[in-house]
């Protein structure tokens, strides 16, 4: 039976080369007092800094850099909270990739909270307000840019949590695909990997209808085939600006309205891994793609690798045996595009697999009856030695 659902996506894309002209009258909606927030450097690397400084010259811009990768409560949120408090900040302006996004979005509600931030982002207080965040994206990966999700890291619990929060969405998402030129091989496949994970996450649920199968067997086309081309010449604009919008929609909700539970297993499993060991996301994912895949296949799920087999890979898949066979394709896929494959390759190892395993079950809890397929302490544990 379709799933009820209640979608909406509040955030105004812009699209397009040349599209940060728009920026001074976007942020003027707000006010005139922007924390600008960064990563570790690259936006000044190519000329975003400068540009933005120059297009804002009529703003009050305070700062925010160094947030890093897997972006951390503290100092990243903790400090950009208490530079919004202090400056009396009216907007949020984030530049960068999905980490800066997340922090970004993170800051805006701890800003408007006067008790310990992570009580907000653990879900234990709810949210009652946010800074309106605005953002240029500069890689094509989370989704952060048209979604009301951040993922913050709590070094001190060797935790990393998924927020999710209708008043975190971007009012506006600046997306001009040259600013994701410059972005690294690595990056761009895993950042690929990151949103063909959020394709098929959703992907695997019962029911899918046919109408998000066709939205997402496309999307996933897309990806696959981009990738290839971006990688082969990184300023390819066409490719480049595919798998940006692509990226946007893959974590967007809109793929699979109606579709029934799927529970995000992979993410769960990744978000353990980076949270004890601070690997890149997609890459984590990718190694966890086939073997989450092998430990779900059965009778009940083969219909899902029939379509993938079909529409990806030109594989016909009649029986369990057939779909082993898609899933090593993905294997070859994510190898052929530079992901490592194994766990080990990350300088991860066996030692704290059962301790993973304990965490995922307590903070994500992969049994119930919100997953596809449930996955116990055994079968997490299965597919972690897999990944070895
Ligand atoms: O820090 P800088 O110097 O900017 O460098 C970054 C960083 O080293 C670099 N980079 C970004 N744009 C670049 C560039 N380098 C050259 N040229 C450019 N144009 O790329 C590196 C990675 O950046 P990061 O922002 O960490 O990558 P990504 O966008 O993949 O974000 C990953 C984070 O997002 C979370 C992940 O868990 C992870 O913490 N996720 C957020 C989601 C969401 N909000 O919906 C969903 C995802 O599933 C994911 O969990
Ligand atoms: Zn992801």
């Amino acid at each position: 039976m379709v799933k009820d659902f209640f979608y909406v996506t509040p955030t105004a894309l812009i699209f397009g080369k040349g599209v940060i002209k728009h920026l001074p009258e976007v942020l003027n909606k707000y006010g005139k007092r922007v924390l600008l927030t960064y990563g570790g450097g690259s936006i000044k690397k190519i000329g975003l800094y400068d540009e933005i400084k120059s297009l804002l010259k009529d703003f009050e811009i305070f700062e925010l850099g160094g947030i890093e990768p897997n972006p951390k409560y503290d100092p990243s949120v903790v400090e950009g909270a208490r530079l919004c408090k202090e400056n009396n900040i009216d907007v949020i302006l984030a530049v960068g990739g999905g980490s800066t996004l997340d922090c970004s979005k993170a800051i805006a509600v701890c800003a408007k909270y006067d008790g310990e931030g992570w009580d907000i982002i653990s879900g234990k207080v709810k949210a009652k307000d946010a800074i309106p965040m605005v953002d240029v994206l500069t890689l094509a990966a989370t989704g952060s840019e048209f979604d009301c999700g951040a993922v913050i890291s709590n070094t001190a619990l060797n935790d990393k949590r998924g927020y999710v929060d209708g008043l975190i969405f971007p009012k506006f998402s600046i997306l001009d695909p040259t600013y994701t030129f410059s972005v690294s091989k690595y990056q761009t496949a895993c950042g690929t990997a990151d949103a063909m994970n959020h394709v098929l996450e959703t992907f695997f649920s019962s029911p899918s209808l046919e109408v998000n199968d066709g939205m997402m067997v496309s999307a996933l086309k897309s990806l696959m085939k981009n990738v290839k081309v971006a990688l082969d010449k990184p300023d390819d604009y066409d490719a480049r600006a595919e798998l940006m919008y692509v990226c946007s929609l893959a974590c967007n909700g809109i793929l699979s309205n109606g579709n029934g539970e799927c529970g995000w297993p992979m993410h769960s499993i990744e978000h353990a891994l980076s949270a004890f060991y601070d690997i890149t996301h997609g890459a984590g994912l990718a190694i966890i793609t086939p073997r989450w895949m092998k430990e779900i296949l059965s009778e009940k799920t083969l219909n899902r690798f029939v379509v993938l087999g079909k529409e990806l890979f030109g594989i016909e898949v009649n029986n369990v045996e057939d779909a082993n066979n898609v899933i090593d394709a993905f294997y070859k896929f994510f190898e052929g595009i530079g992901i490592p494959m194994h766990l080990k390759e990350l300088n991860i190892n066996e030692d704290r697999i059962k301790e993973m395993a304990d965490h995922i079950l307590e903070f994500d809890c992969t049994v119930g009856p919100q997953m596809y397929v449930e996955l116990n302490k055994e079968a997490l544990i299965r597919i972690l030695k897999e990944c070895l």
